[in-house]
C-alpha cells in the first residue's frame, strides 16, 4: 500500500510508520513537529517527509495514495480545556477538511483517530458502537464533531473508517507520561509515590500504543465491505481497567512505592467501560500483542535503561500540554 500518515511523529505515528515499513508498504508521514526534541529513542523515519500542517494540505499532495491514516491532533484534555479554539481548529475543522482533501484526490480510504472518550460519562457500563455520546471535554467533543463530519462524507468511492481508540499506555520511542498508565509508573518509579488524582474508580479502557498501530494496518487492509463508514471500538473487553487496578499494577512492579489519593479532581467524571465485540467480529483474525501487565513490565524495564529521572518525569518533555505550552510561546 501506499500510505499517507498524519502526526507520525507521535506517540502512536511513531509506531505505525515502523509497522508499516516492516510490512513493505511506502510511508509519506505529515507532521508539524510540534514536539521536536521531545524523543526517548530515535524515531524510524518515513520514506516521505513533508513538515507541514494538516490544514494546509490540498488534494494535490495527497493524490495517489491507497489510504490516509489521520492521526495529527492536539491529543490532549487539559490542552483541550486552555486552548479550546486550536483544539477545534485543528481536530475537527482540520480533520473534516483534510477527509474532503483525500475525497477529492480520490484516495480510497480514510482513517481517523477517533478517541473512546467520546462516551465520556458513560451512561452505562460495557458500551458499545451503538451509544449515546457523552463528551466531557472540548477534546472529546472535537473527536465527536470529526468523525460526525467525515462519516458525511462517505460514499461508493470513499471510506471512512472511525478507530475509537482506548486510552493508550506503554513504551514509545515519542514517548508520553502524559496518560494515566505512564503517568503513575513514571511519577512511582521517580518519586516512589503512586498519585492517583480522582478516588481511583473510574473505568478506563486501555491499549498498548503499537497495538493501537497495529489496529490501523489491520483495518486499512480489510475487506472494504466489512468496515466501510463504521466507527469500531479498538481495544479489548479485557483491558477495561478500574485506575485503582492500574495503581496495585504498578505497586506490583515497584513494591516500594505508596498509593496516595490525591483527590485533585474530586470524582472523575469521565468514566466509561466498553465493549470491543465488534472489532473482533470484523477482523476475527486480530488479537493485542499486549496486556496491561506486559506492557507496563516493558516499559519499567525501558525507564531502568534509558534511567529516566525526577528531571524526565517533571519536565516538558514527555507531556503534552507543557511542551506544546512552550512551543506557543
Ligand atoms: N494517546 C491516546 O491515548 C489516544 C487515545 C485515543 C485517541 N488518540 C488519538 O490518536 C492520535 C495520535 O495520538 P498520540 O498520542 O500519538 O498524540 P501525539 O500528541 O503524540 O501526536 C500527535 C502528532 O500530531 C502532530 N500534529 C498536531 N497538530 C498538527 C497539525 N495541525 N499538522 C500536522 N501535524 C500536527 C504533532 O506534532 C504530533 O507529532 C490523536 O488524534 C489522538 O487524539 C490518542
Amino acid at each position: 500500500m501506499k500510505v499517507f500518515v498524519t502526526g507520525h511523529k507521535g506517540y502512536i505515528g511513531s509506531h505505525l510508520v515502523d509497522l508499516l515499513k516492516q510490512e513493505g508498504h511506502s510511508v509519506t508521514g505529515c507532521d508539524l513537529s510540534f514536539y521536536e526534541g521531545c524523543e526517548f529513542e530515535p524515531l524510524v523515519k518515513a520514506d516521505i517527509e513533508l513538515d507541514k500542517d494538516i490544514r494546509t494540505l490540498t488534494p494535490d499532495d495527497l493524490e495517489g495514495y491507497d489510504c490516509v491514516m489521520h492521526l495529527a491532533a492536539i491529543s490532549n484534555d487539559p490542552m483541550g480545556d486552555i486552548n479550546t479554539s486550536l483544539t477545534y481548529n485543528i481536530n475537527r475543522n482540520g480533520s473534516i477538511n483534510l477527509a474532503k482533501m483525500a475525497k477529492h484526490a480520490g484516495v480510497g480510504r480514510f482513517l481517523f483517530a477517533g478517541s473512546c472518550s467520546v462516551y465520556g460519562k458513560g451512561e452505562k457500563l460495557d458500551l458499545d458502537e451503538s451509544a449515546n455520546f457523552n463528551p466531557v471535554s472540548a477534546y472529546a467533543i472535537s473527536k465527536v464533531d470529526a468523525e460526525t463530519g467525515i462519516k458525511k462524507l462517505a460514499d461508493a468511492d470513499f471510506s471512512p473508517i472511525i478507530l475509537r481508540n482506548s486510552t493508550a499506555y506503554g513504551y514509545s520511542p515519542m514517548l508520553r507520561i502524559d496518560l494515566v498508565v505512564n503517568n503513575l509508573l513514571a511519577c512511582a518509579f521517580t518519586r516512589g509515590d503512586i498519585r492517583i488524582m480522582s478516588d481511583g474508580t473510574p473505568w478506563r479502557p486501555l491499549i498498548h500504543c503499537r497495538d493501537i498501530a497495529r489496529a490501523f494496518i489491520a483495518l486499512a487492509k480489510a475487506p472494504r465491505e466489512d468496515v466501510h463508514n463504521r466507527s469500531i471500538n479498538i481495544g479489548a473487553n479485557s483491558e477495561n481497567y478500574q485506575v485503582k487496578d492500574v495503581a496495585n499494577k504498578v505497586k506490583k512492579l515497584i513494591p516500594n512505592a505508596n498509593v496516595v489519593f490525591t483527590g485533585e479532581v474530586g470524582s472523575d467524571p469521565r468514566n466509561y467501560r466498553v465493549n470491543f465485540d465488534l472489532l473482533y467480529k470484523l477482523l476475527p483474525n486480530f488479537k493485542l500483542s499486549y496486556n496491561l501487565d506486559s506492557g507496563m513490565e516493558e516499559l519499567h524495564k525501558k525507564f531502568i535503561k534509558n534511567k529516566f529521572s525526577l528531571a524526565d518525569f517533571e519536565g516538558s518533555k514527555y507531556i503534552r500540554l507543557k511542551a506544546l505550552k512552550e512551543r506557543l510561546k
